[in-house]
């Protein structure tokens, strides 16, 4: 780490574990490379801390995920709700806060996530072979477009459309040329997007307004690229952190079989419970950046205007967690009583994520369905890199087998 200051104590407790006999160890798949790019950030690894800049309100700003660039193009648009902050922010979490009510997750998405992970079950046992990445993907998408309202063109095309254009990685370090190249294509693939899938559905619903973001978008008066952002952001925000999720829970469980055992057995609030703790230990977002817009207190005074690096997976491993923080614990007790669940891996404070309990249903009930199928065995663990942008490992290639039906 390259940072000027660390605060808390964070990954002190990573060795050694007084309560569980021969001590268990380090068991995450995906350890980041050691010098992670946190800049001239204040880089904060306690949970008490991390939970106090996120909750900060209107004394921080968002400013990860590219936002420096989001405000260069969209200086004066309706920005993404995950780049606004203040009251545009307030009213547009309000507003689609009407998308992830439980209700609403209880019959409407889960409806949708059975069928949609009966298919894909299906699809797989015909073949007796698939790529996890690949079949995650397709359920994220389905359930995410759902909620935007990206309903008016053909999903497979969708998923390949999205795939494509989240795929491409500006390398800072490339040549001119290189670096030409990747923007032209990634801009051709975020117009065939905008073509292909955003403006078919913003059409259908300029004249049959649904219960949707999309709708709810336009009802507000937003332009057609301030929708397609909206929509890119989803795209990033809700089905690639899903698919990377879906991949990493199912390595966990397929290689653990106590933990597999015990979640087959669980009820879905189990099952749920057992996928908290596997995303506390592996956060798809391992770093939550934002900037101080007024000075804030803490362990240290930080004045206006300090970047802050949130370090997801040290807070998250550190004293705060319990016992063997590095351990998959479903008994876990986390010594912070205002440590549950997932602890920061869904942040916290007005960015928290919304579609958290979208996630973590629709990852239940595929993961219940595909560990039951007979023969189902990984035959290619995923390669693991990781997504500077979004401090994301990526899991890729991973091959699951099966008795052909
Ligand atoms: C396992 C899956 C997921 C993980 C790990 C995850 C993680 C996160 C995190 C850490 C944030 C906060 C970012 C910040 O504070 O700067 C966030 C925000 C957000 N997530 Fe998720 N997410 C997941 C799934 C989803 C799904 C399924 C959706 C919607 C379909 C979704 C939509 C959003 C949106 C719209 C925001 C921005 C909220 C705001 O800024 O107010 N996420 N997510």
């Amino acid at each position: 780490m390259t940072a000027t200051m660390v605060l808390g104590e964070g990954d002190a407790a990573a060795t050694g574990c007084p309560v569980h006999a021969g001590n268990r160890g380090d068991e995450r798949k995906a350890v980041p490379p050691a010098a992670g790019e946190t800049g001239a950030a204040r880089v904060v690894v306690d949970f008490a801390e991390a939970r106090r800049v996120l909750r900060s309100g209107e004394a921080t700003r968002q400013a990860g995920f590219g936002f420096e660039l989001v405000q260069r193009f969209m200086p004066k648009a309706n920005r993404p709700v995950l780049f606004e902050d203040g009251p545009a922010h307030q009213k547009q979490r309000s507003a689609i806060a009407r998308f992830f009510a439980p209700k609403v997750v209880k019959t409407r998405y889960r409806a949708l996530i059975e069928d949609r992970a009966d298919e894909l079950i299906a699809e797989f046992r015909k073949n007796g072979r698939a790529r996890l990445d690949a079949i995650s993907f397709e359920l994220a998408v389905a359930v995410a477009a759902e909620i935007v309202g990206l309903t008016s063109s053909d999903r497979r095309g969708l998923s390949r459309r999205l795939e494509r254009f989240l795929s491409i990685r500006l390398d800072r370090k490339a040549g001119r040329m290189r670096t030409l190249f990747s923007v032209v294509r990634s801009q051709a693939f975020l117009l065939a997007f905008h073509f292909r899938d955003v403006r078919p559905a913003v059409r259908e619903r300029r004249t049959t307004p649904r219960e949707d973001v999309i709708s709810h978008l336009l009802s507000e008066g937003y332009a057609p690229r301030e929708i397609l952002m909206e929509c890119v952001t989803y795209g990033a925000a809700g089905m690639a952190t899903t698919r990377e999720f879906i991949v990493m829970a199912a390595w966990h469980l397929l290689e653990e079989p106590g933990l597999r055992i015990r979640f087959l057995t669980a009820d879905e609030a189990g099952r749920i419970a057992i996928l908290e703790e596997i995303l506390r230990l592996e956060p798809v977002v391992g770093t939550i950046w934002r900037r101080t817009t007024a000075p804030l207190d803490g362990a240290e005074a930080t004045p206006a205007g300090t970047l802050i690096a949130v370090d997801v997976r040290a807070a998250n491993t550190g004293a705060a967690a319990g016992a063997c923080p590095h351990a998959i614990d479903p008994d876990r007790k986390p010594a912070d009583d205002r440590a549950s669940g997932a602890m920061l891996s869904f942040g916290d404070g007005v960015h928290r994520c919304p579609g958290a309990s979208v996630a973590l249903l629709e990852s239940a009930v595929f993961l219940d369905r595909l560990l039951r199928v007979p023969g189902l065995r990984l035959t290619r663990p995923p390669g693991v890199s990781f997504n500077d942008l979004v401090a994301s490992y990526e899991l890729r290639d991973a091959v699951i087998e099966c008795e052909r039906d």
